[in-house]
């Protein structure tokens, strides 16, 4: 199979992380005979620094001629001081929307050999956790209405609106419960329904998508009760749908009670085959330019990526059986070790460790 991907480094330990997944890519290309053909782009502090603005025209076209896109991460110091527009953030949050990336999915899952890594107690690790988010990507709060007002009394008010439409919740809540459906059928639907009124019609859209799959068991839970369940019992979770500002914060967190951000992958999707793969970190410019990043979400993500843009399910389980066996063995980057004087593995070596693993 030829397989036409977009890749886009970004900043900070973004091209460290994607040195690996482009490396893994090619190790499956070579084991299974395919060929991965790259066409490299700019987006973030990179395009800023090159062309003055974050995401420049040729990056979308180039990523809508290609089958995926892959991306590392955007963002530092550097450019944080720049107006809303012109920030390196502003590219991922325009890739998403222009290309129509509505679904994100991450998922959440302590590999046993990691429950020390976790802070957690063994107690709770020890049911598992195993959760995947739906995270709403293209509406709420990162998309409505924005601005800077002066009051009656001429102080500075700054205001941010959410907003969902119905079939903004119904498509995002039919894949989760599309999801939910082959996993454990279980679906938690998060909002904040006792306050806003988007939450309210959110919660109502969810319930008439909730008799139509009768064989998913369904409960909404208020964000401030998830975020709490989330550490308290997280085996309880099977599939999490949830608005674009909520997904964001509840996956830090559930990347955090299964071992590392530096583990979880996510596929940006819309209804077809095409999808754009990034780890949920960001650029980490405390540790950028070290080679100490953990490169397993980023890896993890070329995996979705072959799965859901180019159906290739058996290379997909080649890469995460790889990178699962190599962290039972012992491989460990920084971030997964259990205190400060453990030795750890460089993310060159912690990618050498997954490549030696994929075998065919
Ligand atoms: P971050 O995710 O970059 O880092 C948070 C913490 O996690 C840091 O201590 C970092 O060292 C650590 N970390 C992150 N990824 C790691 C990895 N692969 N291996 C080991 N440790 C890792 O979040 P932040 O510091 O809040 O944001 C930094 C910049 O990244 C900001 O500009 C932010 O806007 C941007 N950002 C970009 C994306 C994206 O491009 N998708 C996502 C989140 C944040
Ligand atoms: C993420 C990031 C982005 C988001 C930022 C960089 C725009 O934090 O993908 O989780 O908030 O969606
Ligand atoms: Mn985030």
């Amino acid at each position: 199979m030829n397989c036409r991907i977009a890749v886009i480094p970004g900043d900070g330990i973004g091209p460290e992380v994607i040195t690996s997944s482009v490396a893994v890519l090619n190790r499956v290309g070579e084991l299974y005979g395919h060929t991965f053909t790259y066409a490299y782009a700019l987006a973030g502090g990179a395009a800023i620094d090159a062309y003055g603005i974050p995401l420049p025209d040729e990056t979308v076209r180039i990523c809508r001629e290609n089958d995926a896109v892959l991306l590392g991460a955007v963002g530092g110091p550097k450019w944080d001081g720049l107006p809303g527009d012109l920030r390196p953030e502003r590219a991922i949050l325009g890739l998403r929307s222009q290309l129509g990336l509505y679904a994100n999915i991450r998922p959440a899952r302590l590999m046993p050999s990691l429950a020390g890594a976790s802070p957690l107690r063994g107690s709770i690790t020890e049911k598992g956790i195993d959760i995947i988010f739906v995270r709403e990507l293209t509406g709420g709060i990162y998309f409505g209405e924005r601005g800077r007002m002066k009051s009656s009394v001429g102080s500075v008010c700054a205001y941010d609106t959410e907003c969902y439409s119905e079939d903004e919740v119904i498509r995002i809540g039919c894949k989760a419960f599309e999801l939910a459906a082959v996993r454990r059928r279980n679906l938690v639907s998060v909002d904040k329904a006792n306050v806003l009124e988007s939450s309210r019609l959110w919660r109502e859209v969810m319930h008439g998508l909730a008799e139509r799959y009768p064989d998913v068991r369904y409960r909404d839970l208020y964000v401030d009760n998830a975020a709490m369940q989330l550490v308290s019992n997280p085996s309880d979770f099977d599939v999490v749908v949830l608005s674009n500002l909520f997904g964001d914060i509840l996956t830090d967190e559930a990347s955090a009670i299964t071992g590392s951000i530096g583990l979880i992958p996510s596929a940006s999707v819309g209804d077809g085959t095409f999808g754009l793969y990034e780890p949920i970190h960001g650029s980490a410019p405390d540790i950028a330019g070290k080679n100490i990043a953990n490169p397993v979400a980023s890896i993890l993500s070329a995996a979705m990526l072959l799965r859901h843009s180019f159906s290739l399910d058996e290379e997909a389980k080649q890469i995460e059986d790889a990178a699962e066996r190599a962290i039972r063995d012992g491989a460990r980057t920084k971030d997964l070790t259990d205190s400060a004087g453990d030795a750890f593995l460089s993310t060159r070596e912690m990618t050498e460790a997954i490549l030696s693993r994929i075998c065919g």
